[in-house]
């Protein structure tokens, strides 16, 4: 078995349980989005503005809400999943909303395996990076999957989130922000519905802000810009608070939540 394709196994199976519990579960409010509400957040919606006739691979799209309000604005979209069951209830909904996006299943680092097009956008957000042992590969593919000037953007949570233990009662700083080890956590229920009895079994990894700009720009790419927000779209921390527009704080506002990050493909 070739290193960390046990991991891989694992988090794949605790994903495809995820799928059922978060299409049933009041976050993903599939009733809201089958009738047009897009699960898009303002970060991406203001950073890739007209995506109309665009050409757009989304990686890591989970059960493809996403990748679908991509399409219903007009993009062409190929969504990328390691979960069969997420790629199986993404086509569904796809041929359900008469849309036309592609969905593909594999591991994201073996996208270019699978998908041989170039896109002029490559989209990725919210609880994608910790899945991937090292950002090389990663950053090499997205390279290898963009048009000469065509555009990455990544909304993501921000390292310093991934240093506390929300398991035991208040948070705790416990992991290290660039550790390299592979950090095991089993929990009951899963992000969107904590009451949920199914246990999430997962295998993760820290990445600092550099290891992702490092990545990118050795790859080839341009950073355009990396921003840090204190504001987060979605409330999966412990004890955030509502701001008047909807979007969730930390009590204090001493750290960054999301960093957001923009490059194009430059020639080489
Ligand atoms: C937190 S979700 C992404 C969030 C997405 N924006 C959403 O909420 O719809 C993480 C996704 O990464 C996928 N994933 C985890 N490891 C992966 C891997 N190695 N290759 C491809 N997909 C992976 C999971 O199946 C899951 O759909």
């Amino acid at each position: 078995m070739a290193r960390n394709d046990q991991y891989f196994k694992v988090n794949k199976a605790t994903w495809n349980n995820k799928v059922k519990v978060h299409a049933e579960s009041k976050m993903y409010d599939m009733h809201a989005f089958r009738n047009g509400k897009s699960s898009l957040m303002p970060y991406e919606l203001q950073a890739l503005g007209d995506v109309n006739r665009k050409s757009l691979l989304h990686l890591q799209c989970h059960f493809g809400q996403d990748t679908l309000s991509w399409s219903r604005m007009g993009a062409q979209c190929v969504g990328v999943d390691i979960s069969d069951e997420g790629i199986a209830l993404a086509q569904q909904l796809n041929e359900e909303l008469g849309l036309n996006a592609q969905f593909v299943c594999c591991n994201v680092l073996d996208t270019s395996e699978k998908v041989s097009d170039t896109f002029d956008i490559v989209f990725t957000s919210y609880g994608v990076i910790g899945w991937l042992p090292d950002l090389k590969p990663w950053g090499q593919m997205i390279a290898e999957r963009l048009k000469k000037d065509g555009t990455f953007f990544m909304a993501e949570f921000h390292p310093m989130v991934w240093m506390f233990d929300y398991l035991e009662g208040k948070p705790k700083m416990k992991y290290g922000y660039m550790l390299d080890e592979v950090i095991y956590e089993e929990y009951k229920g899963t992000y969107a519905n904590t009451n949920s009895n199914m246990i999430s079994k997962e295998y993760g990894w820290n990445h600092g802000l550099g290891e992702v700009v490092s990545a990118l720009s050795e790859a080839g790419l341009h950073i355009e810009y990396l921003k840090e927000h204190d504001e987060s779209p979605y409330n999966v921390l412990p004890d955030l608070v509502e701001t008047d527009s909807g979007m969730y704080v930390t009590k204090d506002r001493l750290y960054p939540l999301i960093f957001t990050l923009k490059a194009t493909k430059i020639n080489r």
